[in-house]
């Protein structure tokens, strides 16, 4: 098989796709397939040239868009891949770009009866209006400590935690840099769990064995610097969970994927409160995916190696 693996983009997660595309590029090789790396740079343009880029994506068998974030799991780079006509691994345009958007994702859970976390989206002239923002946060029994984040993003760019007015104001400021749509969500105390959802050839749709974040302890929330820049966040897997709990996550997870429309794999991300039921924080329907990343460590607990998850995908994609 030959395979197109797209990674880079022009999101700020651009670094953690160019890591997540070689690990896919290296176990392609180990499956035996070819693997030909097409690299979108910063600026969003493909680094071979667009006419160059089209004419591989369209030799190879399959594409892996291994790309985070805006102009990858967004559903453009799907959008695209689908006018040429080519196959590709993953969720769809329409799954891609709910999943990223964190406001459509929430709407789309909440409308199945799913639980996420409260709060509100701001847009427009509410995000440079601190005195609405208090109003709605109000209205919706919310009071500090709160989370605000970028409708759209991954990997906690532009999250910020709010303790009061001024802080909460720059937060709000900060966030709609980088989105129209800002959230401001309750702060959830707990556990932090992921699910790891994978398609089979089959159509079988299962999870792997969960996964707990302890995120470094010097960060104030499980943010960039404790995902990427810390020795001291760790991952458990399998995390200790009561036997219902992780079927009930499961469950839930397996849920999220089917209702959001996904396909071939997605990491379904929770807060565990203590005394208090699971929601679900958000999807991601390409996540990060380095060898050292939750989706591979999570399958390697159900007894499937790195290269053999990547096979899975390719093979789903072509089923
Ligand atoms: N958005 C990052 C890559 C993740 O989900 O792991
Ligand atoms: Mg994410």
């Amino acid at each position: 098989m030959k395979v197109a693996v797209v990674m880079g983009g022009a999101g700020p997660e651009h670094q953690v796709s160019l890591a997540s595309g070689r690990g896919i590029v290296k176990a392609i090789g180990l499956l035996g397939h070819t693997a030909i790396p097409l690299q979108i740079d910063a600026d969003g343009n493909w680094v071979d040239g667009q006419h160059e880029a089209i004419e591989i994506l369209q030799a190879c068998d399959v594409t892996v868009p291994a790309v985070h974030g805006e102009g990858g799991e967004d559903g453009t780079l799907q959008g695209f891949l689908q006018q040429l006509k080519v196959p590709y691994v993953g969720s769809g345009v329409a799954a891609s770009a709910v999943g990223l958007d964190k406001h459509l994702t929430k709407a789309v859970l909440r409308a199945h009866g799913i639980a996420v976390a409260p709060g509100i989206t701001l847009a427009g002239p509410d995000l440079s209006d601190t005195e609405v923002a208090m109003q709605k946060l109000k209205a919706a029994g919310l009071g500090f400590p709160v989370f605000v984040k970028p409708g759209n993003g991954g990997s906690s760019f532009g999250v910020a935690r709010a303790t009061d007015l001024p802080s909460l104001t720059q937060a709000i400021a900060d966030a709609a840099v980088l989105d129209p749509h800002v959230l401001v969500e309750r702060e959830m105390v707990g556990r932090e769990i992921d699910l790891a959802v994978l398609e089979f050839p089959d159509g079988r749709v299962d999870t792997a064995p969960a996964l707990e974040i302890h995120s470094d302890p010097g960060q104030p929330f499980f943010n960039a610097t404790a995902k990427y820049g810390s020795n001291a966040t760790r991952f458990v897997v399998p995390a200790p969970l009561e036997p219902a709990l992780a079927e009930r996550l499961r469950r839930t997870a397996i849920e999220v994927f089917a209702v959001l429309g996904c396909e071939g794999l997605a990491r379904v991300d929770f807060f565990v409160p203590p005394d208090g039921d699971p929601v679900v924080n958000e999807i991601n329907t390409f996540p990060g995916f380095t060898p050292a990343s939750q989706f591979p460590r999570m399958w390697a607990a159900a007894g499937l190696s790195y290269a053999e998850v990547v096979d899975t995908l390719l093979r789903t994609a072509v089923a």
